[in-house]
This record gives C-alpha cells, sequence and structure tokens, in this order.
C-alpha cells in the first residue's frame, strides 16, 4: 500500500489473544484495521478533552411524550440553542417512547451544558452526547449563526 508504515508491535501472547477474540466478535477481518480504529479512538478522546475545541457530535435522547410538559421543554431548549444544532431527526419508537437526534457543531464545552441541560428535562430516559468529529469546513460555519 502507498502512502502506509508498516509498524512491528510486540504484545504478550494472552493479551493477542484477547485482542484477536475481541475483533473478530466485532467483525473485523484484520489487525491492522482493529488497531487503526483503536487509534483513531484514542486520538479523538484527546480532542475531547480540549473544552474550546469546535466539535461535531450527536445528542441522543430517549423520552416518554406522555411525561408532562416534556415535548414543550425539549422543544424550547432546542429553539433558544440554534446555532448548534445543525439538524434534528425525531422517530417514534412505540406508543409512548420517543428519540430525537441533534446533530450539533459547537464549542465541546458548549455542546456538553446543551447536552446536560436536555439530558437532566424531567421524563428523559436516556441522554447521550456523542462526538464525531473537530468541525471544519462547512460544519464549522452552520455553527456560528452570530
Ligand atoms: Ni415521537
Amino acid at each position: 500500500m502507498d502512502g502506509v508504515t508498516r509498524i512491528g508491535v510486540s504484545l504478550e501472547p494472552e493479551l493477542l489473544d484477547k485482542f484477536d477474540k475481541s475483533i473478530h466478535k466485532k467483525g473485523y477481518v484484520s489487525r491492522s484495521e482493529a488497531v487503526r480504529d483503536l487509534i483513531r479512538d484514542s486520538l479523538a478522546e484527546i480532542e475531547w478533552k480540549n473544552e474550546d475545541e469546535w466539535m461535531v457530535g450527536t445528542i441522543v435522547v430517549v423520552y416518554d411524550h406522555n411525561s408532562t410538559q416534556i415535548v414543550d421543554k425539549l422543544t424550547d431548549l432546542q429553539h433558544s440553542n440554534l446555532g448548534i444544532i445543525n439538524t434534528s431527526v425525531h422517530v417514534h419508537l412505540d406508543s409512548s417512547k420517543c428519540m430525537e437526534i441533534m446533530i450539533c457543531s459547537g464549542e465541546l464545552k458548549t455542546l456538553k451544558k446543551f447536552a446536560d441541560e436536555v439530558s437532566s428535562v424531567k421524563g428523559v430516559l436516556r441522554g447521550r452526547l456523542t462526538m464525531a468529529a473537530p468541525a471544519s469546513g462547512n460544519l464549522h460555519h452552520i455553527g456560528h449563526r452570530n
């Protein structure tokens, strides 16, 4: 392969055995691809620790729409945070539960604060913020509304 550097890694047999089993379960066909993903995840996590970094991520919330005023509260929160929400998708999970996925971009600290606010609304069963990548190009600019 062009543009790729090969590296050698020394591992204890037990550790390698556990690693092979875990990547087999996940469906990896090669150790190299599994190691590349681990390295990418590890680098991404370091980026997530910089609170001022512009990031793109998703906030997933699951809630019971019968809970008192929850729909109004979540809608109000989203309308007051237009600058960081790029788009959102609503899925009706069953007769009472809803899932909302918000794709957001902004400073990490801002995204965390918004995710905390959304997750702590009474009736939210689950709220989770996941970072996807540093915001650059178009998404960075979409995040700047003012
Ligand atoms: Ni719904």
